[in-house]
């Protein structure tokens, strides 16, 4: 009798364990091993910052003075400007950098004139919007507040 009670509570056990087993086994832990995956992957290509880094830094500063292009933290300025949503800010960047053109330009007429236009960017569309939505968070209101006096003054 008293074997089977407990046998009774393994029973239930193991079903309970199982059942939190079976919910992991569809849920997060496939996530986690997936994510890492991807996360070890992100850390070289698939993070905004090390794209940057790899693809834009030779070409864009963070802030001012300039390299070959406007600093990230102008051209955010002008994207925040004049984009209300984020979604399609980046979906500009994207196109933009895809097969940049002057008339799709966000950035003042002064900027292709002092630069010249930049060349198009041969990398997935995926990595063009993980790095242009990274370039919307660079977005720096106290930057945005020098750079305004300074059109002003
Ligand atoms: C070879 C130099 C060079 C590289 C590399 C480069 N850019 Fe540029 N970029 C420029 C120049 C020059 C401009 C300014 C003229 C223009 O807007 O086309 C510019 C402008 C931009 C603009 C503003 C477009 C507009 O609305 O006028 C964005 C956004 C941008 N770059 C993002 C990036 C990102 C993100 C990367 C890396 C994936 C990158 N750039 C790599 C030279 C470069």
């Amino acid at each position: 009798m008293k074997k089977k009670f407990l046998f009774g509570r393994h029973a239930l056990l193991a079903l309970s364990l199982a059942c939190i087993a079976g919910g992991y086994g569809c849920g997060s832990p496939q996530n986690a091993s997936d994510n890492k995956d991807s996360q070890g992957e992100a850390a070289e290509v698939v993070d905004g910052a090390s794209i940057y880094k790899r693809y834009c830094s030779r070409c864009h500063s963070m802030e001012p003075p300039p390299k070959f292009g406007p600093p990230i933290k102008g051209i955010a300025i002008h994207y925040r400007e004049a984009f209300a949503e984020k979604k399609e800010a980046v979906e500009h960047m994207v196109t933009f950098m895809q097969k940049p053109d002057a008339s799709l330009s966000k950035c003042r007429p002064e900027a292709i004139r002092r630069f010249g236009l930049m060349p198009a960017m041969n990398l997935s569309e995926e990595k063009l919007s993980v790095v242009s939505e990274w370039l919307w968070e660079q977005f720096d209101p106290e930057l945005k507040r020098l750079h305004d006096s300074g059109h002003h003054h």
